[in-house]
């Protein structure tokens, strides 16, 4: 040993209580001060030595997707003990779907903000993210993968499912197909103000396979979520379970040193698109995804995913894709079932929060017969969920949910009916003089991420009434928006660049040709190259609203396209390190 590395004192890393002290420029009074005052909340010094486990509280009485929280907490806080940890929760925002305004993904960024800086800033050697309805999870991992402490996601689970008049239903692929009736007049105020009261029979998230449930899918995919985690409803003891088990990991994370980036890697990004295919999931999940692959230096190359859908099918059988509910799914096993039926196409070697591998864990997974996951044999829809277009629409792509498509449309050639932003489409989509067909394609600009801003669920355009009343149920549509992983149609989404940025979509006018293939993966304007040129010296950019300060204001300067996952530049590193998934 030489003089000089015996003389150097070993760099202790802090734990527990003593980790990340507040500045006030004597350490010893920092940590005598912070001891004083979490003892006036009756602390004893031998709680306060053990392993710290951060819980991330995102109960909120405007999210009832969240609204088993406490129960959730004070499960984990059992686990936590077990373990012999110490569990201190903790606020951050909350974001609910229908209860943000312009859109809760206009406040997604700011949740992955408030989440990343919590956990640095306060004492904790691991977290656990409470998360579950559609923006807090991609939220919360796009945080913790940025602050790299040892991170565990608990889902909160999916909603129960309802009865109205003898049909199952539930939120909110049932929401949007009883409203379709109401504006097509198949049924009246009573039934759909009665139906309003059946659709959601818990606390708990969306119950298909809508944007909560595949991010929850995902998260366990990933290796982020406990074996099993994704599936359990939100009132059930399982879930309760899970719960515990998550609170007794997380202390063993602490204790290994298991950190977001030995189990973010591009083998579970690439393993995460994977199950995104086969189970059909959201076409938001995707756009989350890259976000949270961006925040670890990966980008996700949407060509390469095209080619993995191709050799994918959809084999969960759950609306919107097909006709089960997330509560099926977990009697079917959950998401292990899936992963189960996929291995061969999987990363086994994928490290998860257990500290096994994914192939580890499955090799414990029972196999048993169930009909909601099917198999390669037999699956809902012979290839992936989600295409991925491009064209001289859409010059840097844009996707289309197939398995949830009508098949009859996917090679399509129409006329466009345009509306210049969400505004002009509602004074004028149900107006009996509109000029519109079945055959026309329905084009909404100006609802991507600058556009809306915040790409806003509005990309499914309602059908306009005068064809709805006529019996007409699904109609080309196409916007730079997105939509509800809970929807279902012939809608292509994501068109990028946006129209606000002086996309292609931007110059489109009505009477326009339009031909989508999806056998092609094509979106193509039927105009001529000088037309567009012509169109294009005439564009004028629509001027940002309120954006003079304030969070809108940072929104309008970083906000990238949907290619970057709409996730704010100063985010993301400076340099990425690869693409996922690696070239096929
Ligand atoms: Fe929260 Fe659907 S509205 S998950």
């Amino acid at each position: 040993m030489t003089k000089k590395a015996a003389d150097t004192p070993a760099v202790v890393v802090p734990k527990g209580i003593r980790k990340g002290l507040t500045n006030y420029g004597d350490t010893g009074f920092s940590l005598f001060l912070r001891k004083a005052f979490i003892k006036g909340a009756g602390y004893t010094d031998e709680a306060l030595d053990r392993t710290i486990v951060g819980i991330a509280n995102t109960g909120s009485g405007y999210n009832p997707c969240h609204g088993n929280a406490p129960q959730l907490i004070e499960a984990v806080k059992r686990g936590v003990m077990m373990a012999g940890g110490l569990a201190i929760d903790f606020p951050t925002i909350s974001v609910a779907e229908s209860f943000s305004t312009p859109t809760s993904m206009y406040l997604r960024n700011l949740m992955s903000m408030d989440t990343e800086e919590m956990i640095r800033a306060q004492p904790m050697d691991a977290v656990v993210l409470i998360g579950g309805c559609d923006k807090t999870v991609p939220a919360q991992l796009m945080g913790a993968a940025s602050a790299n402490v040892p991170t565990i996601q608990l889902i909160t689970g999916s909603m129960l499912t309802g009865g109205h008049r003898g049909v199952r239903v539930g939120a909110c692929t049932d929401c949007r197909r009883y409203w379709g009736q109401f504006r097509g007049q198949e049924i009246d105020e009573q039934e759909i103000n009665e139906v309003n009261s059946k659709l959601v029979a818990s606390v708990g998230t969306c119950s298909v396979m809508g944007t909560a449930s595949t991010m929850a899918c995902l998260g366990e995919a990933m290796g982020i979520v406990m074996p099993g985690g994704a599936s359990p409803p939100a009132v059930t003891s399982d879930r309760i379970r899970i719960a515990e088990l998550t609170g007794k990991q997380a202390v063993e994370m602490a204790r290994s040193g298991l950190t977001p980036d030995k189990i973010l890697t591009a083998k579970a990004f690439e393993n995460a698109l994977r199950v995104l295919l086969a189970i059909g999931g959201s076409t938001n999940g995707i756009v989350h995804l890259t976000a949270i692959a961006g925040r670890m230096g990966f980008d996700i190359d949407l060509e390469a995913f095209d080619r993995m859908s191709r050799e994918t099918p959809v084999l969960v059988d759950l609306k919107p894709s097909g006709q089960h509910y997330m509560e099926d799914l977990h009697r079917a096993g959950g998401l292990q079932t899936v992963l189960h039926a996929l291995r061969p196409l999987l990363h086994l070697d994928a490290l998860t929060v257990t500290g096994r591998t994914l192939g580890e864990e499955l090799d414990d997974v029972p196999v048993f017969s169930q009909d909601v996951v099917r198999s390669f044999a037999d699956p809902i829809y012979p290839a992936g969920g989600i295409a991925f277009l491009r064209g001289n629409l859409a010059p840097e792509g844009a996707i289309i949910k197939q398995s949830a498509a009508d098949p009859r449309l996917m090679e399509h050639e129409g006329r466009a009916v345009v509306f210049e932003n969400s505004e002009d489409m509602a004074l004028r989509i149900d107006d009996p003089e509109l000029d519109v067909n079945a055959d026309d394609i329905l084009v909404l600009k100006n609802i991507g991420p600058v556009g809306a801003p915040g790409m806003p669920e509005a990309g499914y355009l309602p059908i306009p009434k005068k064809l709805a009343r006529a019996g007409v149920k699904d109609m080309v549509r196409i916007s730079d928006g997105r939509m509800s992983g809970t929807a279902a149609g012939t809608i292509v989404l994501h068109v990028t660049p946006e129209a606000a940025k002086g996309g292609p979509l931007a110059l489109v006018q009505s009477g326009d040709r339009i031909r989508l293939s999806v056998a092609e993966r094509s979106i193509e304007l039927k105009v001529s190259d000088e037309e567009l040129a012509r169109r294009r010296a005439l564009w004028q950019q629509p001027q940002p609203v309120d954006a003079e300060r304030g969070y809108r204001k940072l929104f309008y300067e970083q906000i990238t396209q949907a290619d970057k996952g709409c996730d704010f530049e100063f985010l993301r590193p400076p340099a990425m390190r690869a693409k996922v998934p690696e070239d096929r």
